[in-house]
């Protein structure tokens, strides 16, 4: 299992703002190689599938409804410890505990509309790219 991959997406929220370039850019400036990306914007049932593993979370329909409710940016990347990298250059789920110039400190508005995804394991890397990239 790769050990240098991880998998991201710029939300509905940041993509309306027009953060997508300022947010790829710090990506790049932390080193993150762009293997893939691509803009996409998902129905309501392949946000559900893609966020199953939160399906019995009170937050889940308006997770999947907030997903599909505009275009997001989908990137594979890769760099050496790629997963715990990228989870500090984004900062904490809720952007209230994010430090400070991290992409959620900076681009984030609330919980969910936060910005940005980035894989939590290993494991979820390649089944999250897979997901879009089909790879
Ligand atoms: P993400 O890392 O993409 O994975 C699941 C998402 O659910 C998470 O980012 C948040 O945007 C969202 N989320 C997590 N907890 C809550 C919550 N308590 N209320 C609303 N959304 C949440």
């Amino acid at each position: 299992m790769s050990e240098n991959l991880t998998f991201a997406i710029i939300k509905p929220d940041a993509f309306k703002s027009e953060h997508s370039g300022s947010i790829i850019k710090m990506i790049e400036k932390a080193e993150f190689k762009l293997l893939e990306m691509k803009l996409v914007s998902l129905t309501k049932e392949k946000a559900s599938e893609f966020y199953k593993i939160h399906k019995e979370k009170p937050f889940y329909d308006r997770l999947c409804d907030y997903m599909s409710s505009g275009p997001i940016i989908v990137m594979k990347l890769s760099k050496n410890n790629a997963i715990e990298d990228f989870r500090k250059l984004i900062g904490s789920t809720n952007p209230q505990d994010a430090a400070k110039g991290t992409i959620r400190n900076l681009f984030a508005t609330s919980i969910e509309a936060n910005a940005i995804h980035g894989s939590d394991s290993n494991e979820n890397a390649v089944i999250e790219s897979d997901f879009f990239f089909n790879t």
